[in-house]
């Protein structure tokens, strides 16, 4: 399984029902093609885990890619995996990550990994395995 986590800064005209409506069509899309995996957004970056099938995970990102409603997709990680880190999670979607906010966008504007963001993609991932969002 391929796996892949990136930021990219999201359109500012987006409000929280199109996050909603974004967030609902990724659940079921996911679901259809096996995939999972967890979004944030700070108001004014994403961050994403993407991860199920190589090919499926290439299609979904290349559709990703070219959504306009987000721009600069830089991605962070990538590798192949043997078991899911949001296995169940079709798309978590977590308000609770709202205190790395400031994290997020340094991030997001670095572009890379940095030994500072490391507490972030920590807790990142280890919304997985808690009940931070919702299914
Ligand atoms: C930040 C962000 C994350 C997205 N995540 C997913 C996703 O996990 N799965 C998905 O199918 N589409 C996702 N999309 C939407 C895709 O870009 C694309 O609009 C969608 O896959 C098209 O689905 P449709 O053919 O059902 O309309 C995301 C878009 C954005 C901007």
């Amino acid at each position: 399984m391929l796996s892949v986590i990136y930021v990219s800064v999201a359109d500012p005209a987006l409000d929280r029902e199109d996050i909603h409506r974004l967030v609902d069509r990724a659940r079921v899309n996911n679901r259809r093609d096996g995939l999972t995996g967890a979004l944030i957004y700070n108001g004014q970056n994403f961050m994403q885990l993407l991860e199920g099938p190589v090919g499926k995970v290439e299609l979904c990102l290349s559709a990703i890619r070219a959504d306009r409603r987000h721009s600069g997709l830089i991605e962070l990680r990538r590798r192949l995996v043997a078991e899911r880190e949001f296995a169940g999670w079709s798309m978590l979607y977590s308000p609770l990550f709202r205190s790395h906010d400031e994290d997020l966008a340094r991030l997001a504007a670095n572009g890379r990994l940095d030994p500072e963001d490391e507490q972030l993609l920590a807790n990142f991932l280890a919304l997985g395995n808690g009940d931070g969002g919702k299914r």
